[in-house]
């Protein structure tokens, strides 16, 4: 029951706050995150020594997301990788590697297949799935569920910031027990998780402006998404959404990387997107995107930035502005996928197409 929206996804994009707010619940003690399903894992956590986070598509940006977080929290490294990628070379696990899958179905056939060859290879499974019971959870060693409810719409949206919601939340956790952070620090980041419903609300409330822009590019041939840290993921979403919903070529780039090949794409006219991280959270990148910003502008590029409310260096830079509210640096990305999110369903609904079954995909993806 699309419950009066016009799509399954305009409804899932509506209930992104609930699915983090939910994702969190019951997961809070004493503004201290403790999470009930990891209890009797303490041992498990202070002995590991690397995590490595599978997944496919979306989740693996999700997955992405993770790695800045955790690592900057628990202090133990983190990589993430494709789940067909890293089942087929030989990756070097041991029993010291916690193999952390995110899945939205738990039934991702290529995510399944690595969570199997992970747990033969004798590392520790831990799963990040949305559908209870679901075969990749039952078979790992531990299961943080999101509670983002079901997602219908092919395309994956509260699904997303659920996957990552949990994984902070587990980041928050993993940090607490192996004592990498003091309770102080951790409960700050805790309160700026706890914020970030109604700031995403608050840019739902917003999305007129984002409806319109999509309308008017709805004839655009290609879209670049620019992002750095974990702007980076976020800037991979926004392309993928449009690459699956409005069937235009996009691409996601690393802001850093652009000099090493991607601005010769840059010629006049060329839409890009581009994630800015906040001046007060990021003071060294800040200034550097804002630079990448006046660099492709100056070959044409139309620039769409994604910005913290009243940064006074971004309105001056690019051709439309989309504001966010403050956050902290980690919790951006959970609040700057909200109007990529939007933008990508807008301009899929501007050319007529069906935003809940785009052609050629499948919800769940049960083959290899
Ligand atoms: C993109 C999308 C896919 C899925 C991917 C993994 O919008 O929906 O990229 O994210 O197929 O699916 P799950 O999370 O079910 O393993």
């Amino acid at each position: 029951d699309k419950g009066g929206w016009s799509s399954f996804m305009a409804k899932e994009i509506s209930e992104e706050p609930d699915a983090v707010a939910n994702t969190i619940r019951g997961r809070v003690e004493g503004g201290q995150v403790v999470i009930p399903e990891l209890a009797g894992l303490d041992e498990l956590f202070v002995d590991i020594n690397r995590i490595v986070i599978i997944a496919c598509g979306t989740a693996a940006y999700a997955g992405t997301v993770g790695t800045y977080a955790i690592e900057r929290w628990a202090g133990i490294p983190v990589t993430v990788e494709l789940s067909h990628e890293f089942r087929y070379r030989d990756p070097v696990i041991d029993a010291r590697t916690l193999v952390i899958s995110v899945s939205q179905s738990g039934e991702t056939m290529d995510t399944l297949m690595a969570v199997r060859f992970a747990s033969e290879s004798g590392a520790k499974t831990l799963s990040i799935c949305n559908t209870q019971g679901a075969t990749i959870a039952r078979e790992s060693d531990a299961v943080v569920y999101t509670h983002a409810g079901p997602e219908v719409a092919v395309a994956s949206t509260k699904a997303f910031t659920a996957q990552i919601t949990a994984l902070y939340l587990f980041g928050l956790h993993l940090a607490r027990v192996r004592g990498t952070q003091t309770p102080e620090f951790l409960a700050s980041q805790v309160e700026e998780l706890q914020a970030v419903p109604d700031k995403i609300a608050s840019i739902l409330g917003a999305s007129e402006k984002i409806a319109q822009l999509a309308h008017w590019m709805a004839d655009s041939r290609a879209v670049l998404f620019l992002g750095r840290h974990v702007g980076y993921p976020i800037a991979l979403e926004g392309a993928l959404k449009l690459k699956e919903l409005a069937y235009i070529h996009a691409e996601g780039f690393a802001g850093g990387e652009l000099k090493h090949g991607p601005i010769a794409l840059i010629e006049p006219g060329q839409p890009v997107f581009v994630v800015v991280p906040s001046p007060r959270g990021s003071a060294i990148l800040h200034p550097k995107v804002i630079s990448t910003i006046e660099e492709i502008r100056a070959r044409g590029a139309r620039v769409i930035a994604i910005a913290e409310q009243g940064d006074a260096a971004v309105l001056p830079s690019a051709d439309e502005v989309i504001p966010i509210p403050l956050a902290g640096p980690l919790f951006e990305p959970l609040l700057a996928v909200i109007p990529l999110h939007i933008f990508a369903m807008e301009l899929a609904t501007a050319k007529g197409l069906d935003v809940d079954q785009p052609r050629n995909l499948a919800k769940s993806v049960t083959v290899e």
